[in-house]
């Protein structure tokens, strides 16, 4: 008989991580095959309550589990932050294209998140390091909250140690505890260590923060099609069928999430 397409999977929580108060981290086992590529996402469902689309934010080299990082907005995902080590989860997917990676071959990659995030780009620079001698450079900027706000602060010092990566935070509002920059992520794109003409950008945030990134990686020469957003619109069916997550003439289940700004650019909407 043929599989039905939205039958989830089952996967079991082996870890839950706090990162903030408002995020934490789930690591996965699934009961069955499962792999995914940089930049795509799944749909998780929490039985009785329903699913919600999120991007493995772990290494997609690692096939026996996978991490998600998932912020408590509302229905679903309070329902997953009470959940508990050994408890069961549905997973569908992955949909989605990802970030091309053989594009960013042989560039200086700037990756600029806000927020969580920071999650999808977690699972990119482990590719990106996992295959460094065949990128030029990778330059991360982040921008939270505060420094609370801040997710995977024990990984960081371990990212900056790599010889071909340039690391800097910063925070929206400052606090005795904090050392490093006060101002929103946009304050940390100048002086970057980049050669423009082969650079790549990628984007993920909330879409205020990504409108404004982008305005700025333009005006620094950035061009269109060479920056890439991670387009985390309302998404149902993830198979490209419903309509949900139309953005201009794509859906961003089936044609994204990830889209360069060139093929966005028209779209009257992109930010809302
Ligand atoms: C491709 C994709 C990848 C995503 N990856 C992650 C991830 O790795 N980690 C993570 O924490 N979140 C991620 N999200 C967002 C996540 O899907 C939503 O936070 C989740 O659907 C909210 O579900 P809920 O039932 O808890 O909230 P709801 O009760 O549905 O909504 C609560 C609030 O969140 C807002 N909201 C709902 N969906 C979205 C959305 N897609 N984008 C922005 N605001 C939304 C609603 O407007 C409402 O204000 C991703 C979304 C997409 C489309
Ligand atoms: S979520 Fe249904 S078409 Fe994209």
């Amino acid at each position: 008989m043929k599989k039905n397409i939205y039958q989830p999977s089952e996967a079991i929580i082996k870890d839950i991580i706090r990162e903030t108060s408002l995020i934490k981290t789930f690591v996965l086992r699934p009961k069955e095959a499962f792999s995914f590529r940089t930049g795509q996402f799944i749909e998780l469902t929490v039985p009785g309550h329903g699913e919600a689309p999120f991007t493995p934010s772990s290494d997609p080299g690692v096939k026996d589990r996978f991490d998600v990082t998932i912020v408590k907005a509302g229905c679903v995902t309070e329902k997953l932050h009470s959940l508990k080590i050994g408890d069961s989860l549905g997973i569908r997917g992955p949909y989605g294209k990802g970030y091309p990676l053989d594009k960013f071959k042989g560039k200086d990659v700037l990756i600029v998140g806000g927020g969580v995030g920071l999650a999808p780009l977690r699972s990119l620079l482990y590719s990106l390091f996992g295959d460094i001698d065949n990128y030029n450079k990778v330059v991360l900027r982040y921008g939270a909250r505060t420094a609370a706000d801040i997710i995977y602060k024990n990984l960081v010092p371990g990212w900056s140690k790599n010889k071909k990566t340039d690391v800097m935070f910063t925070v929206d509002v400052g606090d005795p505890s904090w050392q490093g920059n006060v101002g929103l992520v946009t304050t940390i794109l100048k002086d970057l260590p980049i050669d423009l003409n082969k650079a790549v950008g990628v984007v993920c945030g909330p879409p205020i923060m990504m409108k404004f990134v982008t305005l700025k990686l333009l005006e620094l020469g950035f061009k269109p099609q060479d920056i890439y957003l991670s387009m985390e619109k309302s998404m149902s069916c993830g198979l490209g069928k419903c309509g949900h997550c139309r953005v201009g003439k794509f859906y961003a289940c089936k044609d994204g999430p990830v889209f360069t700004f060139e093929e966005l650019k028209d779209v009257h909407d992109i930010w809302d």
